[in-house]
C-alpha cells in the first residue's frame, strides 16, 4: 500500500511500516518547502460554511488539497521533476470513477502471458494477493517518493489533462481514461471520505454536495476533468482512450477487448475462443478483488462497484442540480449517463 499522511481530507488509509511511513513525511516537507512560495500565490477557498472540513487550493483551473497525497504540491513537483517514455501507458481518472478496476483490468491484461488469469487455475496472480494500486503506481504519489520500478510502464494519474506533465503529451504516451456518472462519483467519494478521514466528526453528505457541485473536490471539477481528456480523445484517438464505468458493467467483455487492443495487447483469437477475456474479467471484478482486499487497508476501494447507487442517497433537488450541471458541461460532447 503506498498512501499515507491519513490527517488529509482525501488520503487513503496506510498500511506501510513506520520507516517508509517517515520517509514519505521527510519527503513531503521537502515538496512542501520547495513549493511554499508558489502555493502561497494560489486562490484557496474562502473559510466559510462549504468547505469547513478542509481548505483547497486552486492551480491551472482546478481545486486540490495541500500538504498531503494528491495535493497541489504534488502536482507542481510532477510537472516540473516527471519525464515520460513514449512507451508508457497511463491509466487517467478523477477519483472514484473505477481507477482501482481500470488498474486491475489493465495489469492483468498486460501481465497475462506471466501470470494465468483463471481464478480456479491460478491462485498466484498478484491481483489475488495484492491491491490493484500495488500493481499500477500513481505518479503523484509514486514517482517522486519512492522512485519505483514502473509497472510494465502502466502508470496511474489524477491530474486532468491540461495540467499533465508535458512529457506525457509531447513523448506520445497513450492515456486511457474512465469516467463515471457524477452523481454515483459523489456518493462513493462521500462514503470513501467517511471511511478514510480520521476528523471524528463525519462529513455531512450536503456539505459535500454543495462542494462538489461546484467543482470544488480532491483533483477539481469532475466534469472539467471529464471534458478535458474527453476533448483530448477526440482530437488525438490513437492516444487517448476514453471509457465509461457504464459501459465497463454493461459490456464489460467488448470493454476489456477494446483496451486490450489500444494499450498494444490485443487478445488473439485463439484466447477469444478459449474464454481468456472472460477469465480476466472475472479476476477483476468486483466480488473477487473485494474478496482479496476485505482484510488490507484498501478494502476502501470495494465498496459496492454499482451504477445508479446515487438514487437511494441524494434528493430529488440534488438530482436535478447534478443533472443540469451536467447537461450544461457535457452540451455537444457525446458523453450521456442513463440514470
Ligand atoms: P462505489 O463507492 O460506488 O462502490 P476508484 O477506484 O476510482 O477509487 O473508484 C472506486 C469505486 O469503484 C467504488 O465505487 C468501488 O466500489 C468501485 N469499484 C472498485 N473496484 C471495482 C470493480 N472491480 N468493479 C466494479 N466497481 C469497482
Amino acid at each position: 500500500m503506498m498512501y499515507s499522511f491519513p490527517t488529509a481530507f482525501y488520503s487513503p488509509v496506510a498500511t506501510v511500516t513506520k520507516d517508509e511511513e517517515k520517509a514519505r513525511k521527510e519527503k513531503m516537507s521537502i515538496l512542501i518547502e520547495r513549493y511554499k512560495d508558489k502555493v502561497s500565490t494560489l486562490s484557496t477557498t474562502p473559510d466559510n460554511q462549504l468547505c469547513k472540513y478542509e481548505d483547497f487550493w486552486y492551480f491551472h483551473g482546478f481545486w486540490y488539497h495541500s500538504k498531503a497525497d494528491f495535493t497541489v504540491e504534488a502536482v507542481m513537483a510532477v510537472q516540473d521533476d516527471f519525464q515520460a517514455l513514449p512507451t508508457d501507458i497511463f491509466l487517467a481518472s478523477h477519483p472514484k470513477t473505477g481507477t482501482t478496476w481500470l488498474k486491475a483490468l489493465a495489469f492483468a491484461i498486460v501481465n497475462r502471458s506471466k501470470f494465468k488469469t483463471g481464478i480456479a487455475s491460478c491462485q498466484t496472480h498478484p491481483l489475488l494477493t495484492i491491491s490493484p494500486h500495488d500493481c499500477v503506481p500513481f505518479i503523484e504519489t509514486e514517482s517522486f517518493l519512492n522512485n519505483p520500478s514502473y509497472a510494465n510502464g502502466l502508470l496511474a494519474t489524477h491530474i486532468p489533462y491540461t495540467s499533465l506533465p508535458k512529457s506525457i503529451i509531447t513523448s506520445d504516451c497513450r492515456i486511457v481514461y474512465i469516467c463515471r456518472n457524477p452523481k454515483d462519483v459523489l456518493i462513493s467519494l462521500w462514503h470513501f471520505l467517511n471511511k478514510v478521514r480520521d476528523d471524528s466528526s463525519p462529513i455531512k453528505l450536503v456539505d459535500l454536495f454543495e462542494i462538489f457541485s461546484k467543482g470544488i473536490s480532491p483533483c477539481g471539477s469532475i466534469w472539467d476533468h471529464v471534458v478535458g481528456y474527453y476533448k483530448a480523445s477526440l482530437e488525438r484517438p490513437d492516444k487517448v482512450l476514453f471509457l465509461k464505468y457504464e459501459d465497463l458493467k454493461k459490456d464489460p467483455k467488448n470493454v476489456v477487448k477494446k483496451l486490450a487492443e489500444f494499450i498494444g495487447n490485443p487478445f488473439t483469437e485463439e484466447e477469444e475462443s478459449d474464454g481468456s477475456v472472460e477469465k480476466i474479467i472475472e479476476l477483476c471484478g468486483f466480488e473477487t478483488l473485494h474478496k482479496v482486499n476485505k482484510v488490507s487497508s484498501d478494502q476502501v476501494y470495494f465498496r459496492k462497484g454499482v451504477v445508479g447507487d446515487s438514487g437511494s442517497y441524494l434528493t430529488t433537488e440534488m438530482i436535478e442540480t447534478m443533472d443540469k450541471i451536467t447537461k450544461e458541461k457535457f452540451d455537444g460532447l457525446s458523453i450521456s449517463f442513463e440514470a
